[in-house]
């Protein structure tokens, strides 16, 4: 396989290879009452550095298990997760739920800068990392709201701001828009999109919205009903940048149609 152009991070030298990621035949059965539950079945593919796959499947089929396999807080019962890279530390797992999941008693800088404090960084640099994200994410001027006074939207953006403040290798998004209005979803697509462009972190996101995965990914992963396999793996051949009124074009509507036959065969 051709080596994908090199990047190094400024943290400590590390050269990304390809594949970043590489789950293989994963398997996961959970103990329940009257036997095993099996949420995912053989599960294999590979995602690229810089790379972004949303993952796509029906309520049950394992989307939240498998990030959950791959951010490392579940052990698969057969198979494995490996991550490539020339380095000697951990992968870093930025992770945002579909809920913000914000400490209510902090502001939204204190909630930004809170795996830093986890890490010892020192405040002053912690603060200066979180600003420049806000920013990134548009919430100048709310640094030091309590976050219980923000929208849904303000509030994804503060998660998604705080799994990038340790400037991780892997995004993984669990449905982050899903409690969000239509317009807000929409505007929330666009600026994941412009800050993965602006980032270029290695994401893997989860969503119910065949357009939303065909607006922002490159690459969609069907999962299957219970117990999940990946079952298509759809290229995304539409040019970047990507704005919205791609989604209103003849070949935009072609592609959904074509997922939308995939996620549900007749
Ligand atoms: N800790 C657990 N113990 C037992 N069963 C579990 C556990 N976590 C998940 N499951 C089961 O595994 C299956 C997959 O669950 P999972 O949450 O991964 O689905 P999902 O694809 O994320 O669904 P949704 O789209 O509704 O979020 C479901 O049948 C669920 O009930
Ligand atoms: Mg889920």
């Amino acid at each position: 396989m051709m080596p994908i152009p090199m990047t190094t991070s400024s943290a400590k030298t590390m050269v990304k290879v390809h594949p970043f990621l590489t789950v293989r035949d994963l398997h996961i059965t959970f103990a329940v009452e009257n036997g095993g539950l099996q949420a995912l079945q053989g599960v294999n593919f590979q995602v690229a550095p810089q790379e972004f796959v949303c993952v796509i499947g029906p309520s049950g089929s394992g989307k939240s298990t498998l990030l959950r396999v791959i951010a490392g807080v579940l052990q698969p019962s057969r198979g494995e997760v490996q991550f490539s890279y020339e380095g000697d530390r951990e992968v870093k797992i930025g992770y945002v739920f579909q809920q913000a999941n914000l400490m209510p008693w902090r502001t939204v800088v204190e909630n930004i800068t809170l795996p830093l404090e986890l890490h010892q960084v020192p405040v002053e640099e912690a603060r200066r990392k979180a600003m420049e994200l806000i920013e990134l994410v548009g919430l100048e001027g709310f640094e030091q709201t309590w976050v219980q006074e923000l929208s849904g939207g303000m509030a994804q953006r503060v998660a998604i701001a705080r799994a990038l403040i340790q400037d991780p290798d892997l995004l993984l998004l669990d449905e982050p828009f899903g409690a969000l209005d239509a317009l807000m979803r929409e505007q929330m697509g666009a600026e994941l999109l412009r800050i993965w462009q602006a980032r270029r972190t290695t994401v893997l996101m989860v969503t119910h919205s065949i357009s939303e995965a065909l607006l922002l990914s490159d690459r969609v992963l069907v999962l299957s009903a219970r117990p999940g396999r990946i079952s298509y793996d759809f290229p995304v051949q539409l040019p970047r940048p990507r704005q919205e009124a791609l989604r209103y074009t003849p070949e935009f509507a072609h592609m959904s149609q074509q997922l939308r036959a995939e996620i549900l065969p007749d």
